[in-house]
């Protein structure tokens, strides 16, 4: 893994946009895997920012997003499909035919996984996957224990996750408690993965993940046994690497 630390969020932000925005220059095709969470807002924002700057185009990019909660309606300002909207897609020159985010109210879940499995297939693959980490080790929505070998699949979200993410909503209760979310499988196939993580609360999390084994108690562990991962943290998140 190659370890990129940065001073704070802002240079995070630039750092990780910078690259991305490069990749899409050089291919203008990539498929992206995309994240929500508040990590990688800063980092959408300077995208948006060389979009409009120095022109970089989406108009051929393809992004899958990793995860969608189940039962909030797309309209809803707290779904991952508005996330994404005002986050990022609105504000660049994708065509919004070519995102897609599982659909959280699909009336066959299963199939609705199957379904995002075999349009990732479709696509060739994620060239590039950009992920946040949850406090527990989670990546996507795939809490401890999961499955390494895990596909896109219907998860239940831990009370830790569920007390985290009650931050963007008005009260916990509002927090769905399911969610599809991409595998660990799936995610492993990325050709290129780019891990984001600020601030103390992540700093556990990324000592198991850069020092601690290889264990489905701590889902991004997996990602140590990927060839091509790339991990942009700031002074705190890796206050506790050794
Ligand atoms: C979001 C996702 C999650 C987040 C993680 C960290 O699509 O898959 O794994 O990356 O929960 O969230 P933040 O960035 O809000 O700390």
């Amino acid at each position: 893994m190659k370890i990129i630390k940065v001073t704070n969020e802002l240079e995070l932000s630039k750092t990780a946009g910078e690259m991305i925005a490069g990749k899409v220059r050089s291919n203008p095709e990539i498929v992206l895997g995309l994240a929500t969470g508040g990590t990688p807002v800063g980092t959408y924002k300077y995208m948006i920012e060389d979009h409009k700057t120095n022109g970089t185009s989406y108009s051929k990019v393809s992004t899958v997003n990793l995860d969608e909660y189940i039962g909030l309606q797309k309209s809803n300002p707290n779904s991952y499909y508005s996330f994404m909207k005002e986050t990022l897609f609105d504000h660049i020159d994708i065509n919004q035919e070519n995102t897609f985010i599982p659909d959280g109210n699909a009336s066959d879940l299963e199939a609705e996984c199957a379904n995002y499995e075999k349009r990732i297939a479709e696509l060739g693959g994620v060239d590039l996957q950009l992920l946040g980490i949850g406090r527990n080790g989670h990546i996507a929505f795939n809490e401890p224990g999961t499955s390494f070998d895990s596909r896109t699949q219907v998860v239940p979200l831990t009370k830790e996750t569920i007390e985290d993410n009650a931050r963007f909503f008005s009260s916990r209760e509002e927090v769905p408690t399911k969610a599809i979310s991409m595998g660990i499988q799936t995610i492993l196939e990325s050709k290129e993965i780019i891990l984001l993580a600020t601030g103390k609360s992540k700093a556990d999390a990324m000592s198991k993940l850069i020092n601690g084994e290889v264990t489905e108690d701590f889902p991004a562990s997996a990602l140590q046994k990927h060839s091509n991962v790339t991990i942009i943290a700031d002074e705190e998140a890796l206050s506790l690497v050794k």
